[in-house]
């Protein structure tokens, strides 16, 4: 775990670290734990002034004080530490080097870690240290789109613990846009103030070679919208351009194994391209949100049904996020019956159930005048739950996959919404021999030649030959009627 500045005696006062930058002006942030307090004075402009005392770490024994001082010298900072403070080596027996890159390797210039989060705290013999023997190794989460209201839900939850664990340490790596960069430093100060014990690092920044360094995980929430006369191929080439740049990102400095949760749409789509653009990633390991349309068909069902959600099980989306998904009432149960039998109204099931799903996102624009945020949130948070938990006996959740030997006979190569479960190790299998009747089968084949069309329009950005645009006319994201 990353470590820092000593509590147990050491008194650190006046450390004011000042901007290597002439340009910007500076601010102050001050920063106590324990016994020990430290100011810390930053740019006041993200992105310009570069952080001078990243992951400074001030230990108690004299040998490490010369050499932050040496440090904090070369680096243009001025800090005071009371020498009476200081313990002989011996009482700091344990401490940890005073300046030092993050375990991950990336270097300070790499990296911008924001506020509090550049200065970490050695928890040794702290009540803190105790609870943190427990915790496993972090888990380093980028989030892009991280200045939007999507991420504004999801980010207090992941450092929370509330996603990964209680005892899972996490690092924040926030990727933004130019025009965010003030927003994502909003968003940096919020983390900040919510003193979330789990949050080891916040690091923000808008060039993803840079922000998608080590990550374990990688949620690309980000995506542009359709412009007013804007045609659908168009909007694909836009975010399909940003995806690829991801893709090669990934590829170039994420963790071997990330696994890549794709929430901007035309997600399937976006995540393909992803994929293509990432060859040293597993395909396996790349995901489209289809979550919260599984989360919108069990309500519906509770519903109607007169339970309570938690009775709504086995529930599919197949195909794409999109409104030809297929929401599967066939192999759904209530109460562990088949949904059928709780529901006879086939007609309904048929008729009201199906388009209410695929245009549930729709609907909520028109009654909130902008896209679902934080229920999209919440289905980010259960689509890695499930990943990270063991699936309940018997259940399965909905996943955008790669389709690449699936059971079902869709076309290989598409990323499409089928039934997965998992051990609880970050990996599924795609589960088989679901019914599969010809209302379903007849929708499915519909969303699939959807995706495939999609693909071809987007032959350029994965390296296929001979691509053209002939997407079906009726092509909608759900909250695109
Ligand atoms: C949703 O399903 O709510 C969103 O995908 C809607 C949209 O098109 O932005």
């Amino acid at each position: 775990m990353a470590t820092g500045l000593q509590a147990s005696g050491v008194q650190v006062s006046g450390c004011g670290v000042q901007s290597q930058s002439t340009t910007t002006t500076t601010t102050t942030t001050t920063t106590t734990v324990g016994q020990a307090s430290c100011s810390v004075a930053r740019s006041a402009f993200f992105g310009r002034g570069k952080w001078v005392a990243r992951r400074l770490r001030i230990a108690a024994h004299k040998e490490e004080l010369v050499l932050v001082q040496k440090k904090i010298q070369q680096a243009g900072v001025q800090c005071s530490v009371a020498a009476s403070a200081i313990q002989e080596p011996v009482a700091a027996a344990g401490a940890q080097p005073v300046v030092a890159a993050p375990s991950s390797g990336m270097t300070p210039e790499e990296r911008e870690c924001f506020g509090v989060f550049c200065v970490t705290y050695d928890l040794k013999e702290t009540d803190d240290d105790q609870r943190s023997k427990t915790w496993k190794k972090m888990v380093r989460v980028l989030v892009s789109g991280a200045a939007g209201m999507i991420a504004n839900h999801l980010l207090f939850k992941l450092a929370s613990g509330e996603v990964f664990g209680h005892d899972q340490p996490i690092a924040l790596n926030l990727l933004g846009s130019e025009k965010s960069r003030d927003a994502l430093e909003g968003v940096g100060m919020e983390l900040e103030d919510c003193l979330f014990p789990l949050l080891r690092e916040v690091n923000i920044g808008i060039d993803p070679i840079e922000v998608f360094r080590d990550v374990d995980w990688a949620l690309l929430i980000g995506a542009k919208p359709r412009d007013p006369g804007m045609e659908r191929a168009d909007l694909l080439d836009l975010n399909g351009k940003i995806f690829a740049e991801q893709g090669k990102a990934l590829n170039a400095v994420a963790s071997p194994d990330v696994k890549v949760l794709v929430v901007g749409n035309p997600c399937n789509t976006n995540a393909l391209i992803a994929l293509k653009n990432a060859p040293r990633i597993p395909s396996k390991n790349f995901h489209a949100l289809t979550r919260l349309d599984e989360n919108r068909a069990k309500c519906q069902l509770a519903l109607k049904a007169g339970v309570f959600y938690d009775n709504v099980s086995n529930v599919t989306i197949w195909g794409n996020h999109s409104t030809t998904q297929v929401p599967d009432f066939l192999n759904a149960r209530i109460n562990g019956k088949p949904a059928t039998d709780v529901i006879t109204d086939h007609k309904w099931l048929e008729e009201e159930f199906t388009p209410r799903v695929q245009t549930r996102g729709g609907a909520l624009i028109q009654k909130w005048g902008r896209s679902s945020a934080a229920s999209t949130a919440v289905s980010i948070a259960d689509a890695i739950k499930s990943l990270v938990t063991p699936t309940p006996e018997g259940d399965w959740f909905s996943s955008g996959v790669f389709t690449t030997g699936n059971p079902y006979g869709i076309a290989n190569e598409l990323i499409f919404s089928m039934p997965c479960r998992s051990k609880g190790d970050g990996d599924y299998e795609i589960v088989p021999d679901l019914q599969i009747d010809s209302y379903l089968y007849e929708r499915i084949k519909k969303s699939e030649n959807e995706l495939l069309a999609e693909k071809k329009c987007m032959a350029h950005l994965i390296g296929d030959d001979n691509g053209y645009c002939d997407l079906p006319e009726d092509t909608t994201l759900p909250g695109e009627q």
